[in-house]
Protein backbone atom coordinates (compact mmCIF):
# COMPACT_ATOMS: atom_id res chain seq x y z
CA UNK A 1 0.00 0.00 0.00
CA UNK A 2 3.13 2.18 -0.30
CA UNK A 3 3.08 5.08 -2.27
CA UNK A 4 6.15 6.93 -4.05
CA UNK A 5 6.94 10.27 -3.56
CA UNK A 6 9.49 9.94 -7.20
CA UNK A 7 10.35 14.27 -7.80
CA UNK A 8 12.90 15.94 -8.96
CA UNK A 9 13.48 19.94 -8.88
CA UNK A 10 11.21 19.75 -6.04
CA UNK A 11 11.78 19.28 -2.32
CA UNK A 12 9.81 15.73 -1.66
CA UNK A 13 9.42 16.49 2.25
CA UNK A 14 6.04 18.98 1.88
CA UNK A 15 4.37 16.16 -0.96
CA UNK A 16 5.42 13.66 2.21
CA UNK A 17 4.23 15.85 5.00
CA UNK A 18 0.85 16.42 3.07
CA UNK A 19 -0.17 12.88 1.61
CA UNK A 20 0.72 11.89 5.38
CA UNK A 21 -1.91 14.03 6.70
CA UNK A 22 -4.16 12.90 4.41
CA UNK A 23 -3.35 9.16 3.74
CA UNK A 24 -2.17 8.25 7.64
CA UNK A 25 -3.16 4.13 6.65
CA UNK A 26 -0.56 4.87 3.71
CA UNK A 27 3.48 4.64 4.45
CA UNK A 28 5.00 6.93 1.77
CA UNK A 29 8.34 6.44 0.37
CA UNK A 30 10.92 9.02 -1.02
CA UNK A 31 12.56 7.88 -4.43
CA UNK A 32 16.82 8.87 -3.36
CA UNK A 33 15.60 7.22 0.05
CA UNK A 34 15.82 3.41 0.89
CA UNK A 35 11.96 1.65 0.29
CA UNK A 36 11.05 -1.60 -0.46
CA UNK A 37 10.12 -1.82 -4.64
CA UNK A 38 7.73 -4.67 -4.00
CA UNK A 39 5.45 -2.67 -1.50
CA UNK A 40 4.68 0.06 -3.86
CA UNK A 41 1.63 0.76 -5.12
CA UNK A 42 1.02 4.01 -6.49
CA UNK A 43 3.55 6.81 -7.47
CA UNK A 44 3.52 10.20 -7.53
CA UNK A 45 5.59 11.65 -9.88
CA UNK A 46 7.15 15.40 -11.07
CA UNK A 47 10.08 14.88 -13.18
CA UNK A 48 10.40 11.68 -11.81
CA UNK A 49 14.36 10.37 -13.39
CA UNK A 50 13.95 8.00 -16.53
CA UNK A 51 13.55 4.49 -15.50
CA UNK A 52 12.87 5.27 -11.71
CA UNK A 53 9.24 4.07 -11.73
CA UNK A 54 10.57 0.37 -13.62
CA UNK A 55 11.01 -2.85 -11.84
CA UNK A 56 7.79 -1.62 -8.97
CA UNK A 57 6.14 -5.35 -9.47
CA UNK A 58 3.10 -4.14 -7.50
CA UNK A 59 2.55 -0.36 -9.22
CA UNK A 60 -0.63 0.43 -10.25
CA UNK A 61 -0.94 3.60 -11.18
CA UNK A 62 1.18 6.73 -11.57
CA UNK A 63 -0.08 10.03 -10.52
CA UNK A 64 1.15 13.26 -12.61
CA UNK A 65 1.42 16.22 -9.73
CA UNK A 66 1.08 18.47 -12.64
CA UNK A 67 -2.10 18.66 -15.25
CA UNK A 68 0.57 18.81 -17.93
CA UNK A 69 2.06 15.58 -18.64
CA UNK A 70 4.67 15.84 -20.98
CA UNK A 71 7.10 15.06 -18.05
CA UNK A 72 6.28 11.39 -17.13
CA UNK A 73 5.78 10.47 -21.13
CA UNK A 74 9.77 11.89 -20.77
CA UNK A 75 10.47 8.80 -19.06
CA UNK A 76 11.37 5.96 -21.89
CA UNK A 77 10.95 3.37 -19.43
CA UNK A 78 7.66 4.41 -18.47
CA UNK A 79 5.96 1.09 -17.11
CA UNK A 80 2.53 0.75 -18.80
CA UNK A 81 0.29 1.52 -16.42
CA UNK A 82 -2.26 4.20 -15.91
CA UNK A 83 -1.58 7.69 -15.58
CA UNK A 84 -3.94 10.52 -13.30
CA UNK A 85 -2.99 13.85 -14.09
CA UNK A 86 -3.94 16.95 -11.96
CA UNK A 87 -7.80 18.41 -12.37
CA UNK A 88 -8.13 20.60 -9.78
CA UNK A 89 -10.63 23.72 -9.13
CA UNK A 90 -7.63 25.52 -7.34
CA UNK A 91 -5.40 24.79 -10.12
CA UNK A 92 -7.68 25.82 -12.98
CA UNK A 93 -8.79 29.09 -10.80
CA UNK A 94 -5.32 30.15 -10.78
CA UNK A 95 -4.55 30.23 -14.38
CA UNK A 96 -7.42 31.73 -15.47
CA UNK A 97 -6.62 34.42 -12.96
CA UNK A 98 -3.34 35.02 -14.59
CA UNK A 99 -5.00 34.75 -18.58
CA UNK A 100 -7.28 37.23 -17.46
CA UNK A 101 -4.71 39.11 -16.09
CA UNK A 102 -2.86 39.58 -19.18
CA UNK A 103 -5.91 39.90 -21.51
CA UNK A 104 -6.34 42.97 -19.86
CA UNK A 105 -2.64 44.31 -19.42
CA UNK A 106 -2.26 44.29 -22.66
CA UNK A 107 -5.78 46.06 -23.06
CA UNK A 108 -5.16 48.47 -21.13
CA UNK A 109 -1.48 48.81 -22.26
CA UNK A 110 -0.40 48.29 -18.55
CA UNK A 111 3.16 48.74 -19.55
CA UNK A 112 2.36 52.32 -21.32
CA UNK A 113 0.90 53.50 -18.45
CA UNK A 114 3.42 52.44 -15.72
CA UNK A 115 5.98 54.21 -17.57
CA UNK A 116 3.96 57.34 -18.01
CA UNK A 117 4.03 57.55 -13.97
CA UNK A 118 7.31 56.50 -13.66
CA UNK A 119 7.97 59.54 -16.06
CA UNK A 120 5.30 61.74 -14.23
CA UNK A 121 3.56 62.19 -17.95
CA UNK A 122 0.05 62.74 -18.00
CA UNK A 123 -0.80 61.42 -21.63
CA UNK A 124 -4.11 60.20 -22.20
CA UNK A 125 -4.35 60.77 -26.07
CA UNK A 126 -5.64 57.32 -27.31
CA UNK A 127 -8.82 55.73 -27.75
CA UNK A 128 -8.95 52.86 -25.73
CA UNK A 129 -10.51 49.36 -27.22
CA UNK A 130 -12.99 47.69 -25.06
CA UNK A 131 -12.91 44.03 -24.30
CA UNK A 132 -15.78 43.57 -27.05
CA UNK A 133 -14.07 45.09 -29.56
CA UNK A 134 -11.69 42.57 -28.96
CA UNK A 135 -11.52 38.73 -30.12
CA UNK A 136 -9.14 36.35 -28.42
CA UNK A 137 -8.41 32.77 -29.49
CA UNK A 138 -7.75 29.72 -27.09
CA UNK A 139 -5.64 27.30 -28.13
CA UNK A 140 -6.77 23.98 -26.02
CA UNK A 141 -10.10 23.88 -24.79
CA UNK A 142 -9.51 21.23 -22.05
CA UNK A 143 -10.60 22.17 -18.72
CA UNK A 144 -8.01 25.45 -18.33
CA UNK A 145 -9.04 26.53 -22.04
CA UNK A 146 -12.48 26.46 -21.29
CA UNK A 147 -12.11 28.26 -17.97
CA UNK A 148 -9.68 30.93 -19.29
CA UNK A 149 -12.29 30.84 -22.32
CA UNK A 150 -15.59 31.44 -20.61
CA UNK A 151 -13.92 34.42 -17.94
CA UNK A 152 -12.49 36.19 -21.06
CA UNK A 153 -16.25 35.88 -22.07
CA UNK A 154 -17.75 36.86 -18.52
CA UNK A 155 -15.01 40.07 -19.42
CA UNK A 156 -16.52 41.29 -22.57
CA UNK A 157 -13.97 39.41 -25.26
CA UNK A 158 -15.06 38.02 -28.27
CA UNK A 159 -13.29 34.16 -27.35
CA UNK A 160 -12.91 31.23 -29.91
CA UNK A 161 -10.90 28.48 -29.13
CA UNK A 162 -9.50 25.36 -30.89
CA UNK A 163 -9.03 21.98 -29.72
CA UNK A 164 -8.47 18.26 -31.51
CA UNK A 165 -12.01 17.23 -31.42
CA UNK A 166 -15.01 19.46 -32.97
CA UNK A 167 -16.34 21.18 -29.50
CA UNK A 168 -19.62 23.28 -28.83
CA UNK A 169 -19.55 26.02 -26.26
CA UNK A 170 -21.56 28.23 -24.80
CA UNK A 171 -20.66 31.85 -26.60
CA UNK A 172 -17.50 30.41 -27.68
CA UNK A 173 -17.18 30.03 -31.18
CA UNK A 174 -15.24 26.09 -31.57
CA UNK A 175 -12.50 25.08 -34.16
CA UNK A 176 -10.73 22.23 -34.65
CA UNK A 177 -8.27 20.75 -37.26
CA UNK A 178 -6.08 22.18 -39.52
CA UNK A 179 -8.73 24.19 -41.23
CA UNK A 180 -9.94 25.48 -38.18
CA UNK A 181 -6.77 26.43 -36.67
CA UNK A 182 -6.66 29.22 -39.74
CA UNK A 183 -9.62 29.93 -39.38
CA UNK A 184 -9.19 31.05 -35.82
CA UNK A 185 -5.82 32.51 -36.10
CA UNK A 186 -7.16 35.34 -39.02
CA UNK A 187 -9.82 36.51 -36.37
CA UNK A 188 -7.75 36.47 -33.68
CA UNK A 189 -6.10 39.64 -31.93
CA UNK A 190 -5.20 37.61 -28.33
CA UNK A 191 -3.75 34.32 -28.71
CA UNK A 192 -4.49 32.38 -25.53
CA UNK A 193 -1.86 28.87 -25.75
CA UNK A 194 -3.40 26.57 -23.13
CA UNK A 195 -2.23 23.63 -24.89
CA UNK A 196 -0.49 20.15 -23.90
CA UNK A 197 3.22 19.51 -25.19
CA UNK A 198 2.71 16.39 -27.43
CA UNK A 199 4.98 15.28 -30.47
CA UNK A 200 1.85 16.67 -32.59
CA UNK A 201 1.97 20.67 -30.83
CA UNK A 202 5.66 20.89 -30.33
CA UNK A 203 7.03 23.88 -31.62
CA UNK A 204 3.33 24.54 -32.90
CA UNK A 205 3.34 28.55 -31.83
CA UNK A 206 5.89 29.09 -34.43
CA UNK A 207 6.88 32.00 -37.28
CA UNK A 208 4.25 30.57 -39.72
CA UNK A 209 1.59 30.57 -36.97
CA UNK A 210 2.04 34.01 -35.98
CA UNK A 211 1.93 34.86 -39.20
CA UNK A 212 -1.73 34.08 -39.75
CA UNK A 213 -2.52 36.27 -36.56
CA UNK A 214 -4.78 39.22 -37.72
CA UNK A 215 -2.74 42.11 -38.37
CA UNK A 216 -3.77 45.45 -37.43
CA UNK A 217 -6.59 45.00 -35.04
CA UNK A 218 -7.96 46.80 -31.97
CA UNK A 219 -4.77 46.47 -30.37
CA UNK A 220 -2.37 47.90 -33.36
CA UNK A 221 -1.23 44.12 -33.57
CA UNK A 222 -1.87 40.47 -31.92
CA UNK A 223 -0.76 39.86 -28.28
CA UNK A 224 0.59 35.78 -27.42
CA UNK A 225 -0.19 34.58 -23.79
CA UNK A 226 1.42 31.36 -23.36
CA UNK A 227 1.24 28.80 -20.36
CA UNK A 228 1.33 25.85 -21.90
CA UNK A 229 4.42 24.42 -22.34
CA UNK A 230 8.10 25.61 -23.33
CA UNK A 231 8.66 23.74 -25.95
CA UNK A 232 4.96 24.54 -27.62
CA UNK A 233 6.42 27.68 -28.74
CA UNK A 234 9.51 28.78 -30.92
CA UNK A 235 11.29 31.44 -29.15
CA UNK A 236 13.09 32.99 -32.35
CA UNK A 237 10.61 33.19 -33.70
CA UNK A 238 8.57 34.99 -31.11
CA UNK A 239 11.42 37.64 -30.97
CA UNK A 240 11.33 37.81 -34.27
CA UNK A 241 7.88 38.85 -34.59
CA UNK A 242 7.68 41.32 -31.75
CA UNK A 243 10.62 42.83 -33.66
CA UNK A 244 9.45 42.99 -36.70
CA UNK A 245 5.75 44.47 -35.77
CA UNK A 246 3.85 41.29 -36.77
CA UNK A 247 3.53 41.00 -33.19
CA UNK A 248 2.61 43.71 -30.35
CA UNK A 249 3.55 41.84 -27.32
CA UNK A 250 3.41 38.82 -25.56
CA UNK A 251 2.99 37.50 -21.72
CA UNK A 252 5.44 34.14 -21.36
CA UNK A 253 4.84 31.88 -18.91
CA UNK A 254 6.82 29.14 -19.74
CA UNK A 255 9.91 28.61 -22.23
CA UNK A 256 11.75 26.21 -24.05
CA UNK A 257 14.75 25.93 -21.50
CA UNK A 258 13.48 26.14 -17.60
CA UNK A 259 15.21 28.88 -15.82
CA UNK A 260 15.08 31.58 -18.81
CA UNK A 261 18.52 31.76 -19.55
CA UNK A 262 19.78 35.05 -18.29
CA UNK A 263 20.73 35.48 -21.94
CA UNK A 264 17.40 35.60 -23.30
CA UNK A 265 16.27 38.83 -25.12
CA UNK A 266 12.93 38.14 -23.85
CA UNK A 267 13.92 39.28 -20.41
CA UNK A 268 14.45 42.76 -21.64
CA UNK A 269 11.90 43.26 -24.55
CA UNK A 270 9.94 46.26 -24.15
CA UNK A 271 6.62 44.33 -25.24
CA UNK A 272 7.06 40.92 -22.87
CA UNK A 273 5.85 40.29 -19.78
CA UNK A 274 7.91 37.14 -18.83
CA UNK A 275 6.51 35.18 -15.55
CA UNK A 276 8.73 32.12 -13.87
CA UNK A 277 6.59 29.32 -14.90
CA UNK A 278 4.05 30.24 -11.82
CA UNK A 279 0.65 30.86 -14.00
CA UNK A 280 -1.27 27.94 -12.09
CA UNK A 281 1.03 26.61 -9.04
CA UNK A 282 -1.42 24.75 -6.84
CA UNK A 283 -0.08 24.12 -3.14
CA UNK A 284 1.23 20.52 -2.44
CA UNK A 285 -1.53 20.58 -0.02
CA UNK A 286 -4.55 20.48 -2.88
CA UNK A 287 -2.75 18.65 -5.12
CA UNK A 288 -2.22 15.83 -2.28
CA UNK A 289 -5.75 16.01 -1.42
CA UNK A 290 -6.39 15.47 -5.34
CA UNK A 291 -4.32 12.25 -5.16
CA UNK A 292 -5.90 11.32 -1.77
CA UNK A 293 -9.36 11.39 -2.71
CA UNK A 294 -9.01 9.51 -5.88
CA UNK A 295 -6.83 7.07 -4.03
CA UNK A 296 -9.69 6.28 -1.38
CA UNK A 297 -12.10 5.93 -4.41
CA UNK A 298 -10.00 3.93 -6.46
CA UNK A 299 -9.92 1.52 -2.81
CA UNK A 300 -13.39 1.50 -3.04
CA UNK A 301 -13.75 -0.21 -6.38
CA UNK A 302 -14.54 3.03 -7.87
CA UNK A 303 -12.53 3.81 -11.40
CA UNK A 304 -9.62 6.16 -11.65
CA UNK A 305 -10.89 9.47 -13.50
CA UNK A 306 -8.71 11.72 -15.34
CA UNK A 307 -6.68 9.69 -17.13
CA UNK A 308 -4.41 10.15 -19.82
CA UNK A 309 -4.50 8.76 -23.20
CA UNK A 310 -1.74 7.45 -23.67
CA UNK A 311 -2.03 7.14 -27.82
CA UNK A 312 -2.88 11.29 -27.63
CA UNK A 313 0.14 11.80 -25.22
CA UNK A 314 -2.24 14.31 -22.75
N1 LIG B 1 1.99 27.27 -16.80
C1 LIG B 1 1.47 26.57 -15.82
O1 LIG B 1 1.61 26.92 -14.63
C2 LIG B 1 0.64 25.35 -16.15
C3 LIG B 1 -0.12 24.76 -15.14
C4 LIG B 1 -0.93 23.68 -15.46
C5 LIG B 1 -0.98 23.20 -16.76
N2 LIG B 1 -0.23 23.80 -17.72
C6 LIG B 1 -0.28 23.30 -19.11
O2 LIG B 1 -1.60 23.46 -19.62
C7 LIG B 1 -1.86 22.33 -20.47
C8 LIG B 1 -3.37 22.18 -20.68
O3 LIG B 1 -3.98 21.72 -19.49
P1 LIG B 1 -5.49 21.18 -19.48
O4 LIG B 1 -5.74 20.68 -18.12
O5 LIG B 1 -6.40 22.19 -20.04
O6 LIG B 1 -5.35 19.97 -20.51
P2 LIG B 1 -6.52 19.12 -21.19
O7 LIG B 1 -7.75 19.19 -20.35
O8 LIG B 1 -5.94 17.79 -21.51
O9 LIG B 1 -6.85 19.89 -22.53
C9 LIG B 1 -5.99 19.93 -23.62
C10 LIG B 1 -6.70 20.61 -24.77
O10 LIG B 1 -5.79 20.72 -25.87
C11 LIG B 1 -6.41 20.16 -27.02
N3 LIG B 1 -5.40 19.56 -27.88
C12 LIG B 1 -4.48 18.62 -27.57
N4 LIG B 1 -3.74 18.29 -28.66
C13 LIG B 1 -4.22 19.07 -29.66
C14 LIG B 1 -3.90 19.17 -31.03
N5 LIG B 1 -2.91 18.45 -31.59
N6 LIG B 1 -4.61 20.03 -31.79
C15 LIG B 1 -5.61 20.76 -31.24
N7 LIG B 1 -5.97 20.70 -29.95
C16 LIG B 1 -5.27 19.86 -29.17
C17 LIG B 1 -7.37 19.12 -26.49
O11 LIG B 1 -8.34 18.81 -27.48
P3 LIG B 1 -9.57 17.79 -27.16
O12 LIG B 1 -10.46 18.56 -26.20
O13 LIG B 1 -10.21 17.58 -28.45
O14 LIG B 1 -8.94 16.59 -26.53
C18 LIG B 1 -7.92 19.83 -25.27
O15 LIG B 1 -8.95 20.72 -25.65
C19 LIG B 1 -1.20 21.18 -19.72
O16 LIG B 1 -0.94 20.10 -20.59
C20 LIG B 1 0.07 21.82 -19.21
O17 LIG B 1 1.11 21.65 -20.15
C21 LIG B 1 0.58 24.86 -17.44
Amino acid sequence: MTLLVAVSGWDPAPWRRALEALLPSHPIAILGEPFDRASIRYAVSWRHPPGALGALPNLEAIFSLGAGVDHVFADPALPDKPIVRIVDPDLTERMSEWVVMHALVHLRQLRRYERQQRERVWADDDEQPKAGDVQAGVLGLGVLGQDAAAKLKTLGFKVAGWSASPKSLPGIACFSGRDGLERLLMQTDILVVLLPLTEATRGIVNASLLAELRQGGPLGGPILISAGRGSLQVEADILAALDSGALKGASLDVFEREPLPRESRLWTHPAVYVSPHNAAVSSPRAIAAFVARQIEAYERGEPLVHLVDRRRGY
